[in-house]
Formats: structure tokens, C-alpha cells, sequence
């Protein structure tokens, strides 16, 4: 089944697999810099996460959730060096509750993702970052992805017998801020210095602001299902520390139609401009 193609406008299907593949995100940083780009899938009514009434947790809606936007998400980490997720993340995993996010191409289906990376000359699965600022990492979690380099990334103000501990267990521990919290900025040059050329970004709202405070995440993917969910305990993509307006220019966007809930496949570019003020749209 295709996805329609319209924007730019051109109305012609286009195979969802290897829709996203075709982007080199893994090229598009020029020399000595990073591509940083997010990815989420959210309800029309803005939802990513929405609060279990039997654990509290917030978790994916499993009404929005569907194989083939999972499809474009591994095509999106395939391109990635690092994944850059939070700390929230791992404690879910340790409750089993967190949506299975890694590793790459785990299972028939996405196969060719594996090989794809190996055809450019990318590692078999992109390393992780993991932003905390308390440090409380369950490390059997973090024991659990054997197979990559697992970071950890805080402020200089974290807990340093926290460091130390995971230090000892074998992950590094980078500062990138002069508080608690990771400042967007440092981290960006943080992984230049550590020569990643692309950054995807995983994590929920908090650490998107981060990035986006800091004027330093380039791309968003985002799938809006469909959907409405209503309630109001929920999660949306920007949280609530943004520090200012953020300006999108849409790349492309893509229509998948489907009598089991249809779905709407955009990119954007971030512009990182304040908009107009009524002034200057005057004059
Ligand atoms: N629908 C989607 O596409 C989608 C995508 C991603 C996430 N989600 C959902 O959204 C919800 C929230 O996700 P999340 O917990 O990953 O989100 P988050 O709000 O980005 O991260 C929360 C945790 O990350 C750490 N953190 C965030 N920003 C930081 C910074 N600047 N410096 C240091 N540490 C920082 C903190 O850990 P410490 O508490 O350890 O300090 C914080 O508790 C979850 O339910 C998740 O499933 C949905």
C-alpha cells in the first residue's frame, strides 16, 4: 500500500518503505558539524503520551501507535549515528513499560536496515545517549543493550558518586551544562567533539525543548494520526520549558489512507526565527 505524496505537490504514490531511507541523514551535516533531527507520531489533537489509569505511567497511546509509522521510525534511526533518549526512558524500560524503541532492524521485517547501514559504512547500531539530571539509571537497563556504546550525558552539578557508579559500570559520563541540566547547546558540541554526524532524537518533551531552546535541532519528523484522544493528563512535543517560538518550513508530506486509521507523514526544517510581530507585519 502507497502513501500519496502531497507536498511538494505531486499527487503520485510513493512506497512507504524505504520512503525515509531515501534522505542521507547520515550526509547532511557539513564538515564539523551534526545533523540533530526528532521524530514523533501524535493524535491530531497533539497527544504523544497519555497517562495509564491502572500504573500512572504515560506511556504511547496503543490506539496511535501502528507498524507502518514503526516502519519510517527505523528508517529513521538507520541513518543515525546516536540516538539521543532520556533517563525516563530506561526506568520505564526497567518497569516494562517502555515502548520498544531499539535496536535497529530487529526481526525479518527490517533486515534491510541492517544492511544498510553496513552499505554505509555506518556501525551495525548507532550508539545512545541517555540525558538525566538526577542520574537515577536502572543499570540492568542499561546492561541490556549490549551491542552499542550507551553515554550518559548530564550537568555538572549531578551527583558525582552517581557518576562514579556508572562510570564503574562501564559508561561514560560527559558533562554538558554548569547546573543539573543539560544545556542543548553544550550537548551539540559535545557530539561534534565525539565526531557523530547524525543525532536522532527519541526523547519526549523535555529534552525536544532542550534542543529547540538552544536553536540546535535541525529536522522534525512528525506523523499526526488521525485521531482524537481528548482527556488531560497527556504529553505533547514541545513541553513546557520552550524558551521561545519555534518556525517550521514543511519538506515534504505524505498522506497514508487507510480504513484502519489514516495517517499524515511530515517534515519539517526548523528555521529558529522569532515570528513577526504585528508591526512589521504592517509595515
Ligand atoms: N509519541 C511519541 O512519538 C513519543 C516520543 C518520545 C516519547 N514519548 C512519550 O513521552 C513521554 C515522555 O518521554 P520522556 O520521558 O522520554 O521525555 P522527556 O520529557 O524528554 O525526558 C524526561 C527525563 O529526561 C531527562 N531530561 C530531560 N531533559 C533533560 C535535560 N535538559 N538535562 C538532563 N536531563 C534531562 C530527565 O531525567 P532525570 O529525571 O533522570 O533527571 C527527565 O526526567 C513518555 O511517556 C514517552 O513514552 C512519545
Amino acid at each position: 500500500m502507497s502513501v500519496l505524496q502531497l507536498f511538494p505537490p505531486d499527487g503520485s504514490g510513493q512506497n512507504l518503505q524505504g520512503l525515509y531511507l531515501a534522505m542521507s541523514l547520515h550526509q547532511q551535516a557539513s564538515a564539523d558539524d551534526v545533523f540533530i533531527y526528532a521524530n514523533y507520531i501524535a493524535s491530531l489533537d497533539g497527544r504523544i503520551a497519555m497517562e495509564k489509569a491502572d500504573s500512572g505511567e504515560f506511556e504511547v497511546p496503543a490506539s496511535i501507535a501502528n507498524p507502518r509509522d514503526w516502519r519510517l521510525y527505523q528508517e529513521l534511526a538507520a541513518q543515525s549515528d546516536v540516538m539521543l533518549t532520556s533517563a525516563r526512558y530506561f526506568r520505564q524500560l526497567a518497569k516494562g513499560c517502555a515502548q520498544d524503541l531499539l535496536p535497529v532492524g530487529e526481526g525479518d521485517d527490517y533486515a534491510d536496515l541492517v544492511r544498510w547501514r553496513r552499505e554505509h559504512g555506518l556501525k551495525p547500531q548507532p550508539d545512545v545517549m541517555v540525558l538525566s539530571s538526577s542520574l537515577d539509571l536502572p543499570l540492568a537497563a542499561l546492561q541490556s543493550l549490549t551491542d552499542r556504546q550507551v553515554i550518559i550525558v548530564t550537568g555538572s552539578s549531578s551527583d558525582a558518586n552517581k557518576r562514579a557508579l556508572l562510570e564503574a559500570a562501564g559508561f561514560p559520563v560527559l558533562l554538558a551544562g554548569d547546573g543539573r541540566i543539560v544545556e542543548g547547546g553544550r550537548l551539540k558540541q559535545l557530539l561534534i567533539e565525539h565526531g557523530y554526524r547524525s543525532a536522532y532524537m527519541i526523547a519526549g518533551p523535555e529534552v525536544h525543548g532542550a534542543l529547540l531552546s538552544a536553536g540546535v535541532l535541525d529536522e522534525l519528523f512528525l506523523t499526526t494520526h488521525l485521531s482524537l484522544l481528548g482527556g488531560d493528563r497527556f504529553y505533547t512535543i514541545a513541553g513546557r520549558e520552550l524558551k521561545k517560538t519555534v518556525g517550521l518550513q514543511i519538506q515534504s508530506l505524505y498522506l497514508d489512507q487507510l480504513d484502519t486509521g489514516s495517517q499524515l507523514f511530515a517534515r519539517f526544517r526548523v528555521c529558529d526565527r522569532e515570528p513577526l510581530t504585528d508591526m512589521e507585519v504592517g509595515s
